[in-house]
């Protein structure tokens, strides 16, 4: 197993809806836990081999434990069915120091959470940050039917459970949340964060660019998604600006996988575009963006790419390595 700089055991596990299982982590001798802030995720060792990304759901404030949830995902590329099946109570397990890619705005005078399904891990630290600094905000929380509704009762008893609404796929319409009602009228100074499901993240943030929200007050993290293959993946060559060392990238390899086959190794974590880990700074070229990490602006300044996943558009890119 890799060390991934923390060890830490299982005290508790709990079904906290369908599909959905929490783990508690204490350090393996009861020391204190890195601090962390709203919006921080830990990579974790799930497996031989498998590290996932999982979002830290419990109060910032706290240091003696680390609280995430993972869903079983049907489609799952072995991370959350090991979570699932095989890590139990007492087991000592790799994590990293916590990360945060996903902070709060603290100059937000309003702040509208939006969380689908399993993204209501982090929403729910940032809810409860919130609550405790005084701040104004408002959370809407979809799932697809009450039993996958992990936290209900957290959230239930919370001081600030009246500023949630929770919306059901399979409930009558009148409850369902309305987004374009919802992100009508962007407003400065109002930060819009949203995580879940790639489908609904994509309808809120098309919905959100649409009605004219400015990209600096949307915040939003993606979970792991199939990076999505497409006919025209061909190959091409990667230059390291360094050496000067010419590598092809197979149609079939990613830039990751064929460089570290020609003997360079770029540090990678979720390897599906979603983390940023992998972020290499390209100097000529033009890459063929497909990660979920860089905004629309970013993406188009074509100067760094996610070599775990994206590929190139032109014959040859020259990194930044
Ligand atoms: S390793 Fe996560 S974006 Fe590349």
């Amino acid at each position: 197993m890799n060390n991934l700089g923390l060890s830490v055991r299982v005290a508790g596990r709990t079904v906290e809806a369908t599909d959905i299982c929490s783990f508690e982590l204490v350090e393996v001798n009861g020391r204190a836990l890195p601090a962390f802030s709203a919006g921080s995720h830990i990579d974790v060792q799930a497996a031989d081999g498998v590290v996932r990304q999982y979002s830290l759901c419990n109060d910032p404030k706290e240091t003696h434990r680390y609280l995430i949830a993972v869903l079983k995902d049907a489609n799952t590329r072995g991370g959350s069915k090991a979570m699932h099946e095989q890590v139990k109570v007492g087991d000592v397990l790799s994590i990293s120091t916590p990360k945060n890619h996903f902070p709060l705005a603290h100059e937000a005078k309003r702040s509208l959470l939006l969380a689908g399904g399993i993204g209501v891990t982090p929403i729910l630290c940032m809810a409860e940050r919130l609550a405790v600094a005084g701040a104004d905000f408002e959370m809407h929380y979809c799932t697809r039917s009450p039993d996958r509704m992990a936290f209900r009762q957290r959230i239930a008893a919370a001081p600030y459970a009246p500023r949630v609404q929770l919306h059901f796929d399979d409930g009558d319409a009148a409850q369902k949340l309305d987004i374009t009602a919802l992100l009508r009228a962007p407003q400065p100074g109002v930060h819009l964060y949203v995580c879940g499901p790639k489908g609904f993240m994509d309808a809120v943030l098309s919905t959100a660019r649409a009605q004219g929200w400015p990209e600096a007050q949307l915040h939003y993290e993606f979970f792991g998604a199939e990076v999505v293959k497409s006919a025209d993946d061909a190959s091409f060559e990667v230059k390291l600006a360094s050496s000067g060392k010419v590598v092809v990238v197979p149609k079939d390899k990613t830039v990751v996988q064929a460089l570290a086959a020609a003997g360079v190794e770029v540090q990678t974590s979720c390897e599906q575009g979603v983390c940023g880990t992998c972020l290499t700074r390209v100097l000529e070229g033009v890459p063929d963006h497909k990660d979920m990490y860089l905004t629309p602006e970013e993406q188009a300044a074509n100067d760094q790419f996610t070599p775990c996943c994206s590929r190139s558009k032109t014959p040859v890119l020259v990194l930044d390595l």
